[in-house]
C-alpha cells in the first residue's frame, strides 16, 4: 500500500521530466508495461492475505488510473509541441522561384523524317516499313543483285547468317510492297539499315528514306519533277536540282541527284567544295528485272525509286559536321533543336 504512493511520486517525476513523445513511452512503460512495475503489483497479488486482497487491489487499480491520466494529459502536451516544432521548422517560402523542369526536344533525325514524310505524304505517299533483320533475297537478289554481283562489294554486309543480314538497304521494302499490291504504287519507306563502316559522314547504323513510284507511263521526268519539288520544301525556295548518271543494279538508268548548295546559293563554297552542288540521294527508273521479280509486266508498268540518307540530310540542312553528334547524346548539341 506504501508502495504504491511511492510509484506514484515516482512516476509523477519522470513525467516531468520527459522531454520528448519517445521518452514518455519508455517511462510509461516502465509502469505500465507488460513488465512494468503496477503490473508487477498485480501480480504479487497472490502472496497478499485473501481478506486483504479485495482493498489492495481496488488501491492498484486507482494507481493504474492515476497513472494512465497523468501519462495521458502529458503525451497531449509534448504532442501539441512537438507538432509545434515540426510545422516551424518546415515552413515554405511562397514567394521562392520554382524549380524549372528542362524541356526536351525531337531529336535531329526524328525531326528530319518527319519533315521528309510530311512532304512526301503531301504528295500522296504511303509509309511502309520492312524489317530491319532481311533476308538476302529481299535485300540483293530480288534487287537485281544476284551473290556474285559486284555491286554487293559496295556495301560491307552484316551477315546474321548466310541467309539473313541486317539490311543495308530500305530498298528491300521496294520488293515486300510490290509482292503485296499492284499499281499504283506511292510508297515511303523510312527505316535504319546497317553496314560495317565507320568514319566522319558514316556510321554502322543509319537511316534511309526509300521511294518508289510504280504505275502506267510513269517517266524520268516525273521523278526530277518531284525530286525539284522535295528540294524546294526542303532546302530552299530556290533550290535546283541536276541529274548524273551513276548505277544501281535495280535501277535503269540510274541517276545521281545533287541539289544546288543552300549555303552559297550555287557560287560555289566550303561546304559544296566550290562546285555549287550537293549530292543528296540515288535514283533512277526501277529495272524491269525487279519489277518481274515481283511479278509486275514491264511492258505495261514502269516506275521511279529513291533512296536517300536521313544523316545525310539533317546533317546538309542543319551543317552539322560529324556523323557521330547524332548518337553521342550531347545535351549542348541536341537542344539546338528546340522549337
Ligand atoms: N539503296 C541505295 C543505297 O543504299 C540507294 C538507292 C539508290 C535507292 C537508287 C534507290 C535507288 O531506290 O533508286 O545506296
Amino acid at each position: 500500500m506504501e508502495e504504491t504512493e511511492k510509484i506514484v511520486e515516482e512516476a509523477q517525476q519522470e513525467i516531468a521530466t520527459a522531454h520528448s513523445s519517445r521518452a514518455l513511452y519508455e517511462a510509461k512503460m516502465k509502469y505500465l508495461g507488460r513488465t512494468g512495475k503496477v503490473t508487477a503489483l498485480l501480480k504479487g497479488m497472490r502472496e497478499i492475505a485473501a481478506e486483504l486482497r479485495p482493498a489492495f487491489g481496488k488501491k492498484v487499480n486507482d494507481l493504474r488510473t492515476r497513472l494512465e491520466t497523468l501519462f495521458a494529459s502529458m503525451e497531449e502536451k509534448i504532442k501539441a509541441r512537438e507538432l509545434e516544432e515540426k510545422l516551424s521548422g518546415e515552413q515554405i517560402d511562397v514567394t521562392m522561384p520554382g524549380r524549372k523542369h528542362a524541356r526536351g526536344a525531337l531529336h535531329p533525325i526524328t525531326r528530319t523524317r518527319q519533315e521528309l514524310i510530311e512532304i512526301f505524304a503531301g504528295m500522296g505517299f504511303e509509309i511502309f516499313e520492312g524489317p530491319e533483320i532481311e533476308s538476302d533475297y529481299y535485300n540483293f537478289t530480288a534487287l537485281n543483285t544476284p551473290a556474285d554481283h559486284p555491286a554487293r562489294a559496295m556495301q560491307d554486309t552484316f551477315y546474321i547468317t548466310e541467309e539473313f543480314l541486317l539490311r543495308t538497304q530500305t530498298s528491300a521494302g521496294q520488293i515486300r510492297l510490290m509482292e503485296k499490291k499492284k499499281p499504283p504504287i506511292k510508297m515511303l519507306s523510312p527505316g535504319r539499315v546497317f553496314r560495317a563502316d565507320d568514319d566522319a559522314t558514316h556510321s554502322p547504323m543509319f537511316h534511309q528514306m526509300e521511294g518508289l513510284v510504280v504505275d502506267r507511263h510513269v517517266t524520268l521526268c516525273d521523278l526530277q519533277g518531284m525530286l525539284d519539288e522535295f528540294a524546294r520544301t526542303m532546302f530552299a525556295e530556290t533550290s535546283k536540282t541536276r541529274l548524273r548518271p551513276s548505277y544501281f543494279p535495280f535501277t535503269e538508268p540510274s541517276v545521281e541527284v545533287d541539289v544546288s548548295c543552300a549555303a552559297c546559293g550555287g557560287k560555289g563554297c566550303s561546304l559544296c567544295k566550290g562546285t555549287g552542288w550537293i549530292e543528296v540521294l540515288g535514283a533512277g527508273m526501277v529495272n524491269r528485272r525487279v519489277l518481274e521479280n515481283c511479278g509486275l509486266d514491264p511492258d505495261e508498268y514502269t516506275g521511279f525509286a529513291f533512296g536517300m540518307g536521313i544523316e545525310r540530310i539533317a546533317m546538309l540542312k542543319y551543317g552539322i559536321g560529324h556523323i557521330r553528334s547524332f548518337t553521342e547524346n550531347d545535351v549542348r548539341f541536341l537542344k539546338q533543336f528546340q522549337d
